[in-house]
């Protein structure tokens, strides 16, 4: 793996495990999808296999146990919160919550970097989620605790693209080969700046369905095509569909825009429904990194096809793994 920055971290060997100088991701952070090869996601996804079997086997285990998560968090979430929540519960740990800043000292006026400052006093690894794009890059220069990025702005959103491609590699066997189509909100979607990055190491062809003023941004665009990646622009579905082995549904952010009036443009003009299913693949999956406010309708959850749920139980097991590694027990 790329370093990204962080000092380095090298254990003493008075540190409590003996384990740690052979554990690659030990003591890093998790910033980007970018500072990841083809061999470290093997590696990640090897180690999530395991997390899903020790659940199944015994629910909860002492992997992490006497360690601390600070899980903080300056933008709503359900999943990623309570999926680190449970991650480090299930691996033995223990969790310091700070999931509404606003009774926190950050309502105070302290800083991003005082805050994390203190919370690693604490804990031994923080989960932020912030509004602002670099927020996690910016913790990470003054923490000497691995952070990992939650979802920065309109950034990223690494661990939910991990979760996205083990949900991918689970359901259809393998990457190589497919066909990805990502509707919606391209703009201001995080998940799918850091999914399409994620992708590109991969020999897979990428469909962008969205409004005009929706669309991938061109940096985006231009990493991802960089790599060799065929990419493909269209405002309508029924122009890929029938070509797509993953429909990658998101949510118009309605929080990022600046005039509502945009937002009023664009909400609802993609509704997955059984009819949009019948033009599609018997063995396509549909995926949504949740929450969804209508792009798919209730009456799919029940085709096979819909994996959005079982998209956010492999969260769990990926979210364990990262935790496992950046402490040095995996
Ligand atoms: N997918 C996702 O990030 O969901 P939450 O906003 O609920 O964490």
């Amino acid at each position: 793996m790329e370093t990204n920055g962080k000092p380095d971290r090298t254990p003493s060997p008075h540190l409590p495990f003996g384990d740690q100088r052979s554990a690659p991701f030990y003591g890093k952070d998790i910033l980007s999808v970018r500072q990841f090869s083809r061999e470290d996601l093997a590696y990640i996804f090897g180690v999530a296999h395991e997390m899903r079997e020790m659940v199944a086997r015994v629910g909860t285990f002492d992997l992490l146990k006497g360690k601390i998560l600070a899980n903080l968090f300056y933008e709503p979430s359900t999943r990623t919160s309570s999926s680190f929540t449970a991650a480090m519960e299930r691996l033995g740990g223990s969790v310091i919550p700070i999931n509404e800043v606003k009774y926190s000292s950050v309502s105070k006026g302290e800083s991003l970097p005082d805050t994390v400052r203190t919370l690693e006093c604490y804990a031994d690894v923080i989960v932020l989620r912030h509004p602002e794009v670099g927020a996690s890059a910016e913790a990470a220069n003054y923490a000497r605790k691995p952070i990992i990025n939650a979802g920065d702005g309109v950034g990223e959103h690494p661990t939910q693209a991990l979760l996205d491609l083990f949900t991918i590699l689970e359901e259809l066997g393998e990457a190589d080969g497919l066909t990805v189509t990502m509707l919606g909100d391209l703009k201001y979607g995080r998940t799918v700046h850091s999914l399409a990055r994620l992708l590109s190491l991969y020999d897979v062809k990428l469909n962008y369905v969205s409004p005009e003023i929706l669309r991938m941004p061109p940096e985006i665009l231009a990493e991802v095509g960089a790599q060799d990646i065929p990419q493909t622009e269209t405002r309508r579905l029924e122009d890929v569909l029938a070509a797509t082995d993953v429909l990658y549904v998101t949510r118009v952010q309605k929080e990022r825009f600046e005039d509502l009036a945009d937002y009023e443009k664009v909400r609802g003009l993609y509704v997955i429904t059984p009819e949009t299913l019948a033009q599609a693949k018997e063995r396509m999956i549909l995926m949504h990194p949740l929450p969804r406010v209508g792009e798919i309708s209730m009456e799919v959850d029940d085709d096979p096809r819909a994996a959005y749920f079982r998209q956010m139980e492999y969260g769990l097991y990926i979210r364990m793994a990262l935790l496992a590694m950046v402490l040095g027990k995996a």
